[in-house]
C-alpha cells in the first residue's frame, strides 16, 4: 500500500480520528531523531492531517534548519519564560502545508534547563494542543527532562543506529524510562529508594533490570509488585534502526526486540529500518527535507514505509534489502 495513494476514507479508517502524540528519542547524539522526525511530521502532514513538530531539544534546537527556516521570533523560550501565555502562541507555520512548528529553546539558562513546574506546565500544554499528530524531537541523553518528555505519549519511538556504543546507550535510556515512569506513580518510600537505587548503574545492592525491582517491591509490598508487574507490560516503545548498511544492521532490531523482553520484560515493536543513503547528507546540506528534495531516495522509501506501519499498525515487512 503506498501512503500517498490512500483515498480521505481508507484515511480516517486508518486513523480512526484519534489525536496521536509521538516522542522520538534515543540515548545517543546524532543517531537521527531530528531527520526522522522532520521526515516522519512531513509525511503525515502530505496525508492531509494537521501536524505540530516540537522541538523539545532544549539548548540544541535544530529543525528549523532541517526544515531550511530561518530562526523564528517566536520559539518555546517565550512561552517558558512566560512571554506567552499558551504554546499555540508559538506555533508557527511552515511552508509545508499541514505542518506547524514551534521551535526549541535556544536560551542555555533558563529554558534549557526548565524547573520542574515549567515542565509540567509545558506537558500539559502540548497535551492540549489542537492538531491531529504532534511529533516531539528530543536531545540526546537520558536526563530526567528528556525522560519525562519521552514518557508524555504512547507512541514512544527510539532510533538506534547499529553501532555497538549507540545500542548500549539504548539498553540504559529504555531502562531509565521505565524506572522514572514507574516512579512517578508509586508513592511509597521504600519502593521509590529502590528505583532511584536502581537508576545508579553501580549500585551496591546490584539492581539492574525491571525484574529485580519487581522483586524486592513485591517483598514491601505484594500489590506494589503487581502494580509494577502491569506497567512492565503495557511498557511498550517502537524501535527504528538508522542508518543501516547491511541485513545484518538490520536485524539488530530484532536482536534487541528479543532481548529487551528476555532480560528486562520489555515488549518492544521493530517499527523498521531506514537506509544509509547519502542523499540524507545531501538534503541536510542543502536545508532541504529528504522526502521533498529527493523522495524516490531509498531513505525516503523507507521514512514512507515505517509512517504507514505506525498509522496503520500493521507488522512491518522486512525486504532482504539493507
Ligand atoms: N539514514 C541516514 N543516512 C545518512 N545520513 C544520516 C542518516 N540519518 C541521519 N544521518 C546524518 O546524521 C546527522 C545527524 O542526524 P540528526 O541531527 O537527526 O541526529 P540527532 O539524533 O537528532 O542528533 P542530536 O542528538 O544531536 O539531536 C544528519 O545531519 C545526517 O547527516
Ligand atoms: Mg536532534
Amino acid at each position: 500500500m503506498d501512503l500517498f495513494s490512500m483515498d480521505q476514507g481508507e484515511r480516517s479508517e486508518v486513523r480512526k480520528g484519534r489525536r496521536s502524540i509521538w516522542t522520538i528519542g534515543g540515548g545517543k547524539g546524532g543517531s537521527g531523531k531530528t531527520f526522522i522526525a522532520v521526515n516522519l511530521g512531513i509525511c503525515l502532514s502530505r496525508f492531509g492531517e494537521k501536524v505540530v513538530l516540537i522541538d523539545t531539544d532544549l539548548g540544541g534546537a535544530n529543525i528549523h534548519t532541517f526544515l531550511g527556516l530561518s530562526f523564528p521570533q517566536r520559539t518555546l523560550s517565550d512561552f517558558i519564560n512566560k512571554r506567552v501565555g499558551s504554546i499555540r502562541d508559538v506555533v508557527v507555520d511552515t511552508d509545508i502545508p499541514n505542518l506547524g512548528l514551534v521551535v526549541g529553546a535556544q536560551d542555555l539558562l533558563n529554558a534549557a534547563n526548565p524547573k520542574e513546574p515549567q515542565k509540567w506546565k509545558l506537558i500539559r500544554h502540548i497535551n492540549s494542543l489542537d492538531a491531529d499528530y504532534i511529533i516531539l524531537d528530543l536531545g540526546a541523553g537520558n536526563s530526567f527532562n528528556v525522560l519525562d518528555f519521552f514518557l508524555i505519549s504512547e507512541n514512544e519511538i527510539l532510533v538506534v543506529t547499529p553501532e555497538p556504543t549507540c545500542i548500549e546507550n539504548t539498553y540504559r535510556f529504555i531502562k531509565s524510562a521505565f524506572f522514572r515512569k514507574v516512579k512517578r506513580i508509586i508513592s511509597h518510600f521504600g519502593v521509590k529508594e529502590i528505583i532511584d537505587m536502581a537508576m545508579d548503574q553501580g549500585n551496591e545492592r546490584g539492581i539492574k533490570t525491571p525484574f529485580d525491582i519487581i522483586e524486592l517491591a513485591g517483598k514491601i509490598d505484594k500489590s506494589i509488585g503487581l502494580r509494577l508487574e502491569r506497567e512492565l507490560e503495557s511498557f511498550r516503545p517502537k524501535l527504528i534502526v538508522n542508518q543501516v548498511r547491511t541485513k545484518s544492521d538490520v536485524d539488530i532490531g530484532l536482536s534487541m526486540k528479543s532481548a529487551f523482553l528476555k532480560y528486562f520484560g520489555i515488549s518492544m515493536d521493530y517499527l523498521g529500518y531506514i537506509v544509509y543513503d547519502n542523499d540524507v547528507w545531501q538534503s541536510v546540506q542543502r536545508r532541504k527535507p529528504l522526502v521533498l528534495e529527493f523522495p524516490q531516495s531509498r531513505a525516503s522509501k523507507c521514512i514512507n514505509e515505517i509512517t504507514l506501519k505506525l498509522i496503520t499498525d500493521k507488522p512491518f515487512v522486512f525486504s532482504s534489502e539493507g
